[in-house]
């Protein structure tokens, strides 16, 4: 490997005039250090100089010397110096092959040995830094550092790099022990994509799987790394419908509707330079879906009524419970949109399939409960193993995951006489859990109704239940009444057998103490 070292001529310090030292002849001249080819940048008016060097040098030492004459109208002035270096590593052609690089850092301006700081650290130059010093005390050889800007050669910078990204990783996981290799694995990415990429963060996972607890905690992460300065601000995209879902989003011109006071600053503003969490994202219309691609590629959108462009920039974290891929293949999510929320998307994996992970997981919804109440609860040694060995049982699945267990666990301690958890209460709470389970999985036309009606179903018979069921179902796909009842009394409106499908289906809802606008909630 020959050795090459890149540096601006010192025209106060290679003169040799203030002191007799001459970093860059002694950098050629080291004992310790031998340059094949030394590359001297030198502005036209001190070309005599630049010869006079290269003559010493190459009189002393089996360098060769090549004057490249590199013209600053003003070698303080960081764009033009930033601008011709990059110029001039653009045309070198490095054969990193054959020869290593070195910057010297010694000679030039405070602005010279910034450039090649950022050019060396951005690799559009690969070299490593070299730094001269005159000789201390006794000695009389020159002083030579060589900087090399890979931190990750750096052991204890290393060690502290690490340390700090398992800190972070701990904070994701909000400070569980958790031991699912798979879980851990998951969290160390998110941690390392989190902190490294502003790109959209795409959260997948059954309901109860914790995504919008973790949302949160990428966000402080962020905040924590500066890589956002604004809020998070969280939308549950479930929750907006039809015409408002557009003002909400996207911000509304005051007096649009009409009505004074109207104005809607919108959720993307408001996340400008933060956050922006799309939760349940699959239940976003198509049309928003267009609208908030387009917001995110460019940071640009129109709010409702206004034809002024706002502008936004926001990272994104989207959550969905839903396969996104097979929704776009039924065309309900936008194929662009998808790819590009796609880049980085995490599954968040079901508690039934972390089973060494309820325990730690019960520890801290333990100690949730206990702030929350006020009160320290624990449970007796027989109902501890009693309940455990049913948490972790395979055939024990925890449908709604982090929500069934955080429930079971509240309810738990709030019965807890004196602050003991009791075999007895366990056993109780088995069963319960058992029954709610069978229930939801053996009848989902039970489940919808019991919904619907906030669980007053005692009264109504099997035979109506399933026939309200799948026209709770229907409502609820439908845009409007009309359009449930056209679907609903297809048949007798092709046989001209009734006229108003709407007014037939609002009654048939009264019976049971249902509206339209309760169904859309
Ligand atoms: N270790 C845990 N990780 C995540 N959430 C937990 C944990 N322990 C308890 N929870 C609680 O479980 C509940 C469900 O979590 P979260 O809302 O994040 O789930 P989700 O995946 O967003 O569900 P959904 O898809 O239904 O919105 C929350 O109340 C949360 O506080
Ligand atoms: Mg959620």
């Amino acid at each position: 490997m020959r050795n090459v070292v890149i540096g601006f001529l010192g025209t106060v310090l290679d003169m040799g005039r203030k002191r007799k030292w001459k970093p860059t002849v002694s950098l050629c001249t080291h004992p310790g250090f031998s340059v094949d080819r030394l590359e001297l940048l030198h502005d036209r008016n001190y070309n005599r100089l630049a010869w006079s060097v290269k003559r010493e040098i190459e009189t002393t030492s089996d360098t060769e010397v090549l004057l490249r004459q590199f013209d600053l109208d003003d070698p303080w002035d960081f764009q033009e110096v930033y601008g011709k270096l990059f110029d001039f590593a653009q045309g070198y052609g490095f054969d990193e092959e054959r020869e290593q690089y070195h910057l010297h850092l010694t000679t030039g301006t405070h602005v010279a040995q910034i450039c090649w700081f950022l050019l060396s650290e951005s690799r559009h130059i690969p070299a490593r830094l070299i730094q001269t010093g005159p000789p201390r005390g006794e000695e009389d050889v020159t002083k030579l550092d060589i900087i090399d800007l890979d931190l990750s050669r750096y052991n204890a910078l290393q060690q502290r790099f690490d340390l700090m990204s398992r800190e972070m990783s701990e904070q994701l996981r909000g400070g569980i022990e958790t031991r699912n290799p798979a879980f851990n694995a998951l969290i160390d990415r998110i941690e390392l994509v989190a902190s490294s990429s502003d790109a959209p963060i795409l959260l997948l996972g059954e309901t109860g799987t914790g995504k919008t607890e973790l949302a949160k905690r990428i966000y402080e992460l962020k905040l924590q790394r500066r890589r956002v300065k604004g809020r998070m601000v969280q939308v549950n995209c479930a929750t907006l419908r039809g015409g408002t879902a557009l003002a909400a989003l996207f911000g509304q011109r005051r007096g649009f509707t009409g009505q004074p006071g109207s104005e809607r600053t919108g959720f993307l503003r408001e996340a400008d330079g933060g956050v922006l969490f799309l939760d349940e994202i699959d239940e976003l219309g198509l049309e928003e879906q267009a609208i908030l691609l387009h917001a995110i590629e460019t940071g640009a959108y129109y709010p409702l009524g206004s034809d002024i462009e706002a502008s936004s920039r926001f990272q994104v974290i989207a959550g969905a419970n839903r396969d996104l891929a097979a929704l776009v293949s039924q065309g309900k999510f936008r194929p662009d949109l998808f790819a590009r929320l796609n880049m980085w998307s995490f599954t968040l994996p079901p508690l039934r399939d972390r089973r060494e992970d309820i325990e730690p997981n019960i520890m801290y919804e333990l100690a949730r409960v206990e702030r929350l109440q006020g009160r320290k609860t624990g449970f007796n040694a027989d109902a501890a193993e009693r309940y455990l060995r049913f948490a972790r049982d395979p055939g024990t699945l925890w449908p709604a995951n982090f929500r069934d267990l955080s429930s079971s666990v509240e309810r738990l301690c709030t019965l807890a006489p004196r602050g003991r958890i009791t075999r007895t209460m366990v056993e109780t709470e088995i069963a319960a859990l058992g029954r709610n389970w069978h229930e939801t999985e053996a009848d989902p036309d039970r489940q919808i109704v019991q919904d619907a009606l906030g669980g007053q179903i005692d009264g109504i018979d099997q035979f109506d239940l399933v026939q309200l069921a799948q026209v709770i179902r229907t409502c609820r796909t439908s845009g409007s009444l009309s359009e449930a009842g056209r679907k609903l009394f297809a048949a007798s409106r092709a046989a001209k057998a009734s006229r108003n499908d709407a007014d037939r289906l609002r009654k048939y809802l009264d019976r049971f103490d249902l509206t339209w606008a309760a169904l859309q909630e």
